[in-house]
């Protein structure tokens, strides 16, 4: 199952994040795969709002894996493997620890670098640009275009029973917060 949304803005990626972290539970785990600068650490700055982790969200960089409490205290992890250079370092970041504890919600950054081996049901939310930027070569302002660039894609994509069950609830969150 997939449920494509188009975003508009940073702000409007961050309020449709903290709508969606109202299905998440324990264990979940969410990959975000797509174009560089896509918004994904927008959209998980808006989840872990929404969860109520206290702290403002950076992006992890030498660590590759930061590790925050939601109000609920659950463990909220956001991990970016940009930087991992290959699969066989996977085993050093730590993130297998928090994978199948049950207790912990992760994000996951780049996280088709590692989807083979995640060994659970997980969600994946692609993001891309919506203009292909390649199209805009007519203006040689790389501000200019830059500046008109806050169209996105957003697509959740479930593979699994548990996570369309999730994108089921999600519709109908958002049906009731465009209505409202
Ligand atoms: N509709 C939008 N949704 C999310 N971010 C947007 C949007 N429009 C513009 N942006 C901007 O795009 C920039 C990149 O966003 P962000 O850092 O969240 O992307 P990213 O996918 O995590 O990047 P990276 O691939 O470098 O990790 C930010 O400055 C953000 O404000
Ligand atoms: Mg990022």
């Amino acid at each position: 199952m997939q449920i494509e949304i188009i975003s508009n803005s940073p702000v409007f990626t961050r309020n449709l994040a903290k709508s969606f972290s109202r299905v998440l539970s324990r264990g979940d785990i969410i990959i975000f795969t797509g174009e560089l600068g896509g918004g994904k650490t927008t959209f998980i700055s808006g989840l872990a709002e929404g969860l109520g982790v206290p702290d403002n969200l950076s992006s992890p960089s030498f660590t590759l894996l930061n590790e925050y409490k939601t109000s609920s205290r659950i463990k909220f992890i956001h991990a970016d493997l940009y930087r991992l250079e290959n699969i066989t370092d996977f085993d050093g970041i730590g993130l297998e620890d928090y994978l199948y504890d049950g207790n912990s919600i992760i994000c996951i950054e780049w996280g088709d670098r590692i989807k083979d081996l995640i060994k659970k049901e997980f969600l994946e939310i692609d993001l891309g640009y919506l203009i292909d930027n390649e199209n805009n070569d007519e203006s040689n302002n790389e501000n200019d275009s830059k500046n008109e660039d806050t169209k996105r894609r957003i697509i959740f994509k479930s593979a699994s029973g548990y996570w369309d069950l999730k994108l089921q609830v999600f519709k109908k969150i958002l049906k009731k917060t465009n209505n409202s």
